[in-house]
């Protein structure tokens, strides 16, 4: 699937930089022809003369390098690749690129390049979770970067948690799926995300707390595979991720007629946290304060019910249903039961209480419940449980057909 592909691979400064020679080999091994860039900080880690070995080509250092500029300008070397991929991308060059800075021949090509960017991130946790690191990740997912990793675990430096870099072989999949060859190529999966807004009158509305976070990671776990993904959202606080078609609703109504215009899916996602009810006549002008102090009476009605809706769709049913259940008390027994009563296939089930700290949070504990029965997973971010269940639901299809 890679052959003949043409990756420019830029290899940032960080201790991962060695696991970025076996990235070579094991593209190379798959038929692509691998163009090396290696930053003067990667050249501490490891030596250009490994890297120009393994990928048999020059490896290119310097921005102002006369022979590169008369063999080949540094603007020609960032649009002769089919993908830019950065591994590993350190919080540096992350920045960078957020930024738009190009103060070296790395920052540059990635400023240049008119080619799709993978950066697979590796730096210490606390980099990671620095405020300046996450504000450029939301940047770059926003520019449409693509992101592989990074993972959670032990790191170099002794301590455990998210910032690792990917593994070769992780890395490897993330190209393919760029490539348009990952397990979920060729399959449309809806997702629905974020709260919904129903209105009171022209500027009151009624709303929740979602944050629109554990959705957007699922389609991005979900575009990371392969698969072209309907992203259906309501007003939420976290951007929709880039390379999925967005659609963007207001109330559950909307919310409901997007999802039924994007089908046939051969899965739909429900993690919106859908308002059960709406008002009845919403005020056409905005309501006035009684100066008798009478307050005004709302009448509500409940909104229909889009997984419940879908799930039981006679007809051009997905193969695979899946809902969340937001519950604060007996979760997983209510969760089964909502299950059962929306004919769905899967419940992800979460634990809402405001101790948790899940709902608006950046981490989710979650329980998949399956008809075949239950899996606790472990708190996770928000993101590893959208890559996880993305990776189940494309073993589910794989296994449907
Ligand atoms: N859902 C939906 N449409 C609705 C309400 C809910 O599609 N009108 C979906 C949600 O996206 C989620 C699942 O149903 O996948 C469960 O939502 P939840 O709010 O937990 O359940 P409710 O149906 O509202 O049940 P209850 O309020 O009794 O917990």
């Amino acid at each position: 699937m890679l052959a003949d592909r043409r990756i420019l691979l830029i290899i940032g400064g960080g201790i991962a930089a060695y696991k970025s020679l076996d990235l070579i080999r094991r593209l190379r091994e798959r038929g692509a022809a691998v163009t090396p860039v290696l930053t003067r900080a990667g050249g501490e880690f490891v030596t250009p003369l490994s890297v120009a070995a393994l990928a048999g080509a020059k490896c290119h250092r310097d921005l102002f390098d006369l022979t590169d500029e008369t063999e080949m300008g540094h603007i020609e070397l960032s649009r002769a690749a089919d993908l830019v991929v950065v591994a590993p991308a350190t919080a540096d060059l992350m920045a960078k690129m957020a930024a738009g800075l190009a103060t070296d021949l790395a920052s540059t090509l990635l400023m240049a390049t008119d080619k799709r960017v993978l950066i697979a991130p590796a730096m210490n946790l606390r980099m990671w979770l620095h405020p300046a690191t996450q504000r450029n990740v939301a940047t770059l997912r926003g520019d449409g970067i693509l992101f592989a990793g990074p993972g959670e675990g032990e790191m170099a430096c002794g301590e455990f948690g998210p910032g690792r870099m990917a593994e070769p072989l992780e890395i490897v999949a993330a190209i393919e799926a760029a490539f348009g060859g990952g397990p979920l190529a060729g399959r449309h999966v809806v997702v629905t995300s974020g709260p919904t807004h129903e209105p009171i009158d022209p500027v009151r509305y009624i709303a929740n707390r979602s944050s629109g976070a554990q959705g957007a990671a699922l389609a991005r776990g979900l575009r990371d595979l392969g698969a072209w993904v309907t992203f259906v959202t309501g007003p939420a606080a976290v951007p929709p991720p880039a390379g999925v078609e967005v659609v963007r609703v207001e109330t559950a109504d909307e919310m409901l007629r997007a999802v039924r215009a994007a089908l046939p899916a051969d899965a739909l996602v429900c993690a919106a946290a859908v308002a059960d009810w709406r008002v009845a006549k919403a005020g056409t002008a905005k309501i006035k304060k009684d100066r008798k102090g009478a307050v005004p009476a709302l009448d509500l009605v409940e909104n229909p019910d889009i997984l419940a809706q879908v799930a039981q769709m006679a007809e051009g049913r997905p193969a695979l249903v899946v809902g969340f259940a937001a519950e604060t008390d007996d979760v997983v027994a209510h969760a089964e039961a909502k299950r059962r009563r929306k004919g769905c296939d899967w419940i992800v089930a979460n634990d809402v209480r405001p101790a948790t700290g899940i709902m608006g949070g950046s981490e989710n504990a979650v329980t998949l419940i399956t008809a075949e029965g239950r899996e606790d997973w472990p708190r996770l971010s928000k993101d590893e449980v959208g890559r996880r269940l993305a990776r189940r639901i494309a073993e589910a299809l794989g296994a449907a057909g």
